[in-house]
């Protein structure tokens, strides 16, 4: 299976994708996460995209799809992917067709995270991460179970991204409806799309993504 979480700005991919990972063995290819990643290793591809992350607005395609290309080719042919982020504007859309194909891979479905936007600034300024691991939490709605330690590695080192602040989000969620909202009809009228209420617990998200890939 080849899927993509598609939502806007705090919408729960990753928190989905992490799910998917642990249920079902699948890859998840967050290309946010390979940005961060760069970034916090000082590659030139961190250095280049640094700054326009921080605004808030999308890195280039080619950067991104090349991430894409290079982590695909890296995974067993058996393996699920999970594309979280990606693709982000009409070329990407293009660009993930093409990898896909190289790699005898297609696209299965297409999931569309349906949110009320008035909630997403919340959820993105409430969202914090274990600096371990990685576990996604949020400050009301999915705090750890024991305060201050990581569910999942018992650290008790957090910390927030520095994109997540209420000038960018804003800034996100207009990225995403002028450029990323746009490529859901060239899916439609491939007939893969579903959608799943965002808004609805983390665990009810998860029964019904899995509902559609059952
Ligand atoms: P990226 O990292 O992809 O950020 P994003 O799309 O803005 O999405 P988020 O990660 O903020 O939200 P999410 O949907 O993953 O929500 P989460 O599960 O964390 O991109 C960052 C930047 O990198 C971009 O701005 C751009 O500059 C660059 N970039 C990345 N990809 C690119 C691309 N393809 N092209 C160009 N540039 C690119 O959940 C959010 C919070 O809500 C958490 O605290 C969580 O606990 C909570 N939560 C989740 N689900 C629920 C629920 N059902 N109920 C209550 N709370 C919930
Ligand atoms: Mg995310």
């Amino acid at each position: 299976m080849n899927i993509i979480l598609l939502g806007p700005p705090g919408a729960g991919k990753g928190t989905q994708s992490a799910g998917l990972v642990e249920r079902h063995g699948m890859k998840q290819l967050s290309t946010g996460d390979m940005l961060r990643a760069a970034v916090k290793a000082g590659t030139p591809v961190g250095l280049q995209a640094k700054a326009v992350m921080d605004r808030g607005e999308l890195v280039s395609d080619e950067i991104v799809s090349n991430l894409i290309d290079e982590n695909l080719a890296a995974m067993p042919a058996d393996q699920g992917a999970i594309f979280d982020g990606y693709p982000r504007t009409a070329a990407q859309a293009g660009d993930l067709d093409r990898i896909l194909a190289k790699n005898g891979r297609s696209l299965d479905r297409v999931i569309e995270l349906e949110v009320n936007v008035d909630a997403l600034v919340e959820r993105i300024t409430g969202r914090f991460s274990c600096a371990n691991c990685g576990a996604l939490y949020h400050d009301t709605a999915n705090p750890p179970a024991k305060e201050g330690v990581c569910d999942v590695c018992h650290s008790t080192e957090f910390k927030r991204r520095p994109d997540d602040n209420e000038e960018t989000v804003r800034t996100r969620m207009e990225e995403y409806r002028a450029k990323t909202a746009p490529i859901l009809p060239g899916y439609e009228e491939r007939g893969i799309v579903s959608r799943v209420d965002g808004m609805a617990e983390i665990a009810e998200v998860a029964s019904a993504i899995d509902a559609i890939l059952a």
